[in-house]
């Protein structure tokens, strides 16, 4: 494990029984505690995309806005929101996935993107692969081009990587 990767799992909480019991939550609170570490994961990022020639950051509502924003800032490109339902005001197109029990979805601006544009995906945890599945589909609708989906954190045994449509995804520490 790289040093980063093992400073930002010692520094993640986990919080038994939350949301419901049996589930171990990942609480990201401390890492975005930690001004120090909380640049270094941006600077990492920024150096991984920065000859990626991206042109804008997806950021997923709402603990994707946090570090999607900072990227975006690093970067100095765009940043793109993908919102829960509901919340975006212009004209939108929507993206349904199925949870464990029912069905969630997402939304974007149609004039998010621009065809052609090369993006980075921004969450902070790839879990079933449901939210971010549905947030590629979007930026594909609007002729994106998702370069890599990035997280703080995957939990691999649930094997959410296969719902991305086959594009790349990179997470800093992979429980
Ligand atoms: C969490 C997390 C990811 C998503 C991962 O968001 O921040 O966005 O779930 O789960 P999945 O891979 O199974 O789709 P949540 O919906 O809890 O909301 P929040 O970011 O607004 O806290
Ligand atoms: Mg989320």
């Amino acid at each position: 494990m790289s040093d980063l990767a093992s400073k930002v799992s010692s520094t993640l909480r986990d919080v038994p029984d939350f949301p419901k019991e049996g589930i171990i939550f990942k609480d990201i609170t401390p890492v975005l505690a930690d001004g120090m570490l909380f640049r270094e994961i941006i600077e990492a990022w920024r150096q991984r995309y920065a000859s990626q020639n991206i042109s804008a950051i997806v950021g997923i509502e709402s603990r994707g806005f946090i570090f999607g924003a900072a990227l975006a800032h690093a970067l100095g490109v765009g940043l793109t929101l993908v919102r829960k339902p509901g919340k975006l005001p212009y004209s939108r197109i929507g993206v349904d996935y199925t949870l464990e029990y029912g069905t969630d979805r997402v939304e974007m601006h149609t004039d998010a993107l621009a065809p052609g544009e090369r993006v980075v995906v921004v969450d902070d945890l790839l879990a079933t692969g449901g939210t971010c599945g549905a947030t590629v589909a979007l930026v594909q609708q609007l002729g994106g081009v998702v370069v890599e989906c990035a997280f703080l954190v995957e939990l691999g045994f649930l094997e959410g990587a296969k719902r991305l449509h086959g594009v790349p995804h990179h997470a800093l520490t992979v429980f």
